[in-house]
């Protein structure tokens, strides 16, 4: 199977980019970032305190939860995240879901739970795998690594963008400086590019100048 790694920050653009480059491939993607939030999802529906490692780690041996990759009536791929059979769809999409993650995330038994989703669909897929650790930590021999990332106060107009609240531009800025923070400072497998990896700052390209960087890479 060929897997291509795309990590970097929030709001880098790794979610856009890996789609165009999955669709473009004829690969799936897998965002790894959503496996992450429906276990955060999961946590905060059982009201466990999402700073108690030992009650987590307990919790998470309940969950039913499966990945699967479809295709919509348009031939896009779609990825479901299933939690006991419901597809969580944009309920793992909100801010309160979004710094949760960040802090759950770096709990070993979380890690390990994620990672061995990641591996079971690498070896079975094709895959353009987006996330934090992907070329560090869970497929060091991917066959393509890139680390992607931009200016946060880019990354900040995006997500403001992306979520239809200009607004609150100065909050979302202060939260993606806060979870590249925390998700760098992490001892469990922390958001690093890997010394391998291609390093793109899109801060002042398109999607597709970024897409057209990636490729020329791409043999
Ligand atoms: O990419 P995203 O914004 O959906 O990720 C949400 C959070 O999940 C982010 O704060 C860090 C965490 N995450 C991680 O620790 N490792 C990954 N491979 C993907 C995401």
């Amino acid at each position: 199977m060929i897997n291509i790694a795309i990590d970097g920050t929030a709001g880098s653009g790794k979610g856009t980019i890996s789609k165009l480059l999955a669709k473009k491939l004829g690969y799936y993607h897998l965002d790894t970032g959503a496996i992450y939030r429906s276990l955060t999802y999961f946590l905060i529906q059982e009201k466990v305190d999402l700073n108690d490692e030992k009650e987590i780690c307990k919790t998470l041996e309940k969950i039913d939860f499966k990945v699967q990759f479809e295709k919509d009536k348009d031939g896009n791929q779609v990825q479901k995240n299933l939690l006991f059979g419901e597809d969580l769809k944009n309920k793992i999409r909100t801010e309160e879901i979004s710094v949760s993650t960040s802090i759950i995330s770096k709990f070993d038994c979380v890690r390990k739970f994620a990672t061995k989703i990641q591996h079971e669909l690498a070896s079975k897929y094709d895959l353009i795998i987006e996330g934090r650790d992907i070329g560090t930590v869970v497929l060091p021999n991917a066959d393509y690594k890139f680390f992607l990332t931009a200016k946060p106060e880019i990354r900040a107009k995006r997500r403001a963008e992306q979520l239809n609240q200009p607004q609150n531009y100065n909050k979302i800025l202060k939260d993606i400086i806060e979870r590249d923070e925390a998700d760098m400072k992490r001892k469990s497998s922390p958001l690093k590019r890997a010394d391998d990896a291609i390093l793109i700052d899109n801060s002042f390209q398109t999607a597709f100048q970024t897409l057209s960087e990636m490729i020329s890479y791409i043999k």
